[in-house]
């Protein structure tokens, strides 16, 4: 992976969580003296043997479960137990979860001491596809998601595909939305590898995880490469967003998980497309049948009004323009900035009668 302001190894394979020390002390040079782990009670429980390749135990931080505490309450609770505990701006950090845990540890990397280093090691798919790779790194506010936060990329992105074998498979299949989102945007042959072994990939077989994982992670380091801060290319990794976290915001971020919601955020978007002619009905029918698929989405308790309420304090809007992620065939995707409020609200209202007679 390389950006303008970085260069770093994404690494996904098995077996990974038994030599993690080795392996990040070759990116950092020398482990520092006090080295924490952020990472959930629930994860810890299930795989603290990722300590032991080190010589001195780091010190492990614990981030409750649940989007709730992705909050700068958290990353300040974090920040000060990092000074009790004798952290210092040598110190390094190890982000060892889900997606929320690595854009809080992140988070945290990036404010304690004004930034200290940090290394990624997710263990949901979907951070292991998306969320560990990039560097964007926040918190949510009340009033919407991921509205604090900063980029700044890890020294390394080490993802073991042996820590999925844990996962509840509504987290796999929400995460592998994420996936189903890079194929659509820009990787017409992991689509087509997504609906052919649709199959091995939820039974978990590591050869048809690897191959997913390694193409959206290729995927993604593509985009950010070319556009590390989101000034044009990189948007179009939030197709299925703005209705996605329209509909997180909307349910408070409790009925349904992240992947969930961009699969549903998806459907919306490419109702629009296909009301624009930007793809054909067939190609419509195609994508919509793939995210079924990895389905079962959850039902949707909330009204248009609500969602559509919601999409206005999206942070992608940039001073009133309304930006918005179409794909433009299979594998392809672009902004435009003239979608009308009128499109957003027959697209969830599309939405909502899919998620009432669909699955
Ligand atoms: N920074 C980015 O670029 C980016 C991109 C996409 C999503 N995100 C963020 O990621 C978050 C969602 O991440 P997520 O989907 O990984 O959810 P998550 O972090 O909430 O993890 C899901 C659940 O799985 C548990 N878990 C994690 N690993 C496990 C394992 N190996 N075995 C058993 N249980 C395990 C966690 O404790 C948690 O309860 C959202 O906040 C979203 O905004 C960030
Ligand atoms: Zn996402």
């Amino acid at each position: 992976m390389e950006t303008a302001s970085a260069k770093y190894d994404v690494v996904a394979g098995s077996g990974l969580l038994q030599e993690l020390a080795p392996r990040i002390e070759r990116v950092v040079k020398r482990l520092p003296r006090r080295i924490f782990v952020v990472t959930s009670q629930e994860i810890w429980a299930l795989w603290h043997c990722m300590q032991q390749s080190f010589g001195e135990a780091p010190v492990v931080l614990f981030l409750p479960p649940g989007e709730r505490y992705k909050t700068m309450a958290s990353a300040e609770r974090l920040t000060r137990e990092m000074v009790r505990a004798g952290g210092d701006r040598s110190s390094l950090l190890i982000a060892f979860g889900g997606g929320i845990v690595g854009d809080v540890g992140g988070f945290v990397a990036a404010i304690f001491m004004r930034g200290i280093e940090y290394v990624q090691v997710p263990t949901t798919f979907l951070a292991q596809v998306d969320s560990s790779v990039g560097g964007k790194v926040g918190v949510n506010l009340p009033e919407g998601k991921n509205l604090v936060g900063n980029f700044l990329q890890p020294r390394a992105v080490l993802a073991d595909i042996g820590v999925l074998g844990t996962l509840p498979d509504r987290e796999l299949r929400a995460g592998l939305m994420e996936s189903v989102k890079a194929g659509i945007i820009r990787d017409r042959a992991l689509v087509r590898y997504m609906e052919e072994h649709a199959e091995e990939i939820l039974k978990r077989e590591p050869k048809a995880l690897e191959r997913v994982i390694a193409a959206s992670i290729r995927m993604k380091a593509d985009v950010v490469r070319r556009d590390e801060r989101e000034s044009g290319l990189r948007m179009i990794l939030n197709f299925g967003h703005t209705v996605g976290h329209a509909l997180e915001q909307a349910t408070r971020y409790k009925a349904m998980l992240h992947g969930e919601a961009v699969a549903w955020g998806m459907i919306a978007a490419l109702y629009v497309a296909r009301r624009r002619g930007t793809i054909t009905g067939g190609q419509m029918e195609r994508l919509e049948r793939l995210i079924y698929r990895y389905g079962p989405l959850p039902k949707l308790k909330v009204s248009a009004g609500r969602v559509l309420a919601a999409t206005g304090s999206d942070k992608k809007n940039v001073g009133g323009v309304r930006r918005f992620v179409l794909p433009g065939g299979i594998g392809d995707a672009g902004v435009v900035e003239d979608v009308t409020g009128a499109e957003i609200e027959a697209a969830v209202k599309y939405m909502l009668v899919r998620a009432r007679t669909a699955g």
